[in-house]
């Protein structure tokens, strides 16, 4: 396991983001949680990827080029910027746009990632 890795239970749905590894397994509910592996293309008609913009203080990241759905049962949960030695993250709530402004370089930025509470995890 490494740090960062993003963990489900697909039991009681806790995700849960990893700050130093230490067994190489998370338990929840009483079996492993399931390792999120990032998407990155979009094949539905709901789209996930995140969409970066260079804007005057920083980034401004969107979900996706159609602006996903942001209900209490579907919805974006987290946007996060990932550095080499930072990681940033919005948390969102419905009735929010799927938007998030970062206050960084985009040279600094190595990742940028999204959770949607149906479809999982995305990056760019
Ligand atoms: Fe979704």
């Amino acid at each position: 396991m490494q740090i960062r890795e993003i963990f489900k239970c697909n039991v009681c749905g806790n995700v849960v983001e990893l700050l130093q590894a230490g067994a190489p397994a998370l338990v929840c509910c009483g079996q492993d949680m399931e390792k999120l592996e990032a998407q990155t293309e979009d094949a539905a008609n709901e789209k996930h990827v995140p969409i970066v913009k260079e804007v005057n203080s920083g980034i401004e990241v969107t979900v996706g080029s159609t602006l996903h759905p942001m209900e209490e049962d579907h919805l974006i949960r987290f946007i996060e910027v990932l550095t080499e030695d930072k990681v940033l993250r919005t948390e969102l709530e419905a009735g929010q746009k799927p938007i998030a402004k970062f206050n960084i370089d985009k040279s600094e930025v190595v990742e940028v990632r999204e959770f949607c509470n149906v479809h999982g995890l995305w990056k760019v």
